[in-house]
């Protein structure tokens, strides 16, 4: 295979092709369900209707003509590529970041790929004795995921195609309120998208995890919660009150001094999370929230807003 031709057809570099390519090897990868099951698992995944409807119209039929002999390469090697991490919990992206503007073949290639690895991380989360309730609410995710990349008008992708590559991998867990995320010593904390995080929620989901992780993965010990995010820069106490939901999650941390994070603008998460738009200018943005009012305000001051990352005991 040319690798450099693909990358053409695809559009990305070809040392994103090189890289599927080596990581992938000639590895096998799952087959996707059935397409007649499909519509019932999108739903189980909480996919809205809207986009079941475009990953149905897009589906890589044998004799689909929206399907390119390179897009049908690289899902299929996406699926490898992630299927051969079973188990791991770095991020990892599943492959290039796509011009999704082409169509729905192109714009859903890697929800193709989660849905074939979804009978991948089932069976994982079986062997591990994980009850099926768990599963499927944490792999949902890719439902809300969606739904926000379409509030976003197709913005959000590029991250949420490497951070769904966690739960096909088993190494995310909804538990409650939080997802909760192994590896090392630490399982580390993500929030999201759903609604307010009470400290009632959120300690009950860390009461869920300490139960969680010793009797699903016996072999891995866990010292701390740790979490790195926007939410705990401590800037935000300037601006939020302190029985705040925010306020109050920082006050169980102990913060690790702060450091520039590499490739990762704090500015940009916080659009992101706070507005679900990273290209709508200072001045057009919503200012209908405390925290909105914040962020603008923090901005236009010149002010920059910091990732900072914490921990404390389990
Ligand atoms: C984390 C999250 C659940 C906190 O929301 P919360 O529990 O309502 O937080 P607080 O009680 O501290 O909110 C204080 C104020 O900020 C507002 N606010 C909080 N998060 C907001 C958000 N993401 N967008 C807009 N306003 C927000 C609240 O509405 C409230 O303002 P109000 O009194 O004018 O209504 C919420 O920010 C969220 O869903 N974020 C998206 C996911 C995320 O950021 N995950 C972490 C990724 S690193």
């Amino acid at each position: 295979m040319d690798l450099e031709d693909t990358a053409a057809r695809l559009g990305v570099p070809v040392s994103e092709v090189e890289r599927v390519q080596r990581l992938a090897g000639d590895r096998p990868s799952a087959p996707l369900p059935a397409k007649a099951g499909a519509p019932a698992i999108l739903e189980r995944l909480a996919v809205s209707p809207d986009d079941a409807a475009e990953v149905m119209e897009g589906w890589p039929d044998a004799d689909s003509p929206l399907w390119t002999p390179e897009l049908r390469w690289l899902l299929d090697r996406s699926i490898a590529l992630v299927q051969a991490d079973l188990g791991g919990h770095q991020w990892l992206s599943p492959g290039p970041e796509l011009p999704r503007e082409r169509g729905p073949a192109w714009r859903h290639l890697y929800v193709y790929a989660y849905l074939a690895l979804t009978g991948v991380v089932t069976r994982y989360h079986r062997e591990h004795d994980i009850a099926d309730a768990v599963s499927w609410t944490t792999l949902a995710d890719i439902g809300r995921n969606l739904a926000v990349d379409r509030r976003m008008q197709r913005e959000g992708w590029p991250v949420m195609q490497s951070w769904l590559t966690l739960h096909a991998r088993g190494a995310v867990y909804e538990l409650g309120r939080l997802q909760h995320h192994r590896g090392g010593t630490a399982i580390s904390l993500h929030i999201p998208d759903s609604g307010p995080m009470t400290p009632e929620a959120v300690t009950a989901s860390l009461d869920e995890a300490r139960a969680f992780f010793p009797r699903h993965f016996p072999g891995e010990h866990y010292t701390a919660f740790s979490c790195g995010s926007w939410l705990l820069d401590p800037q935000l106490q300037e601006y939020l009150p302190a029985d705040s939901n925010i306020i109050r999650f920082q006050q169980r941390f102990e913060l690790e001094p702060y450091e520039e994070p590499e490739g990762l603008d704090a500015d940009v998460e916080v659009r992101r999370f706070v507005f679900r738009t990273l290209s709508t200018p200072l001045d057009r943005l919503p200012r209908d929230t405390l925290l909105r009012r914040a962020v603008v305000d923090h901005l236009r001051a010149g002010r920059h807003w910091h990732w900072r990352s914490g921990q404390f005991p389990i």
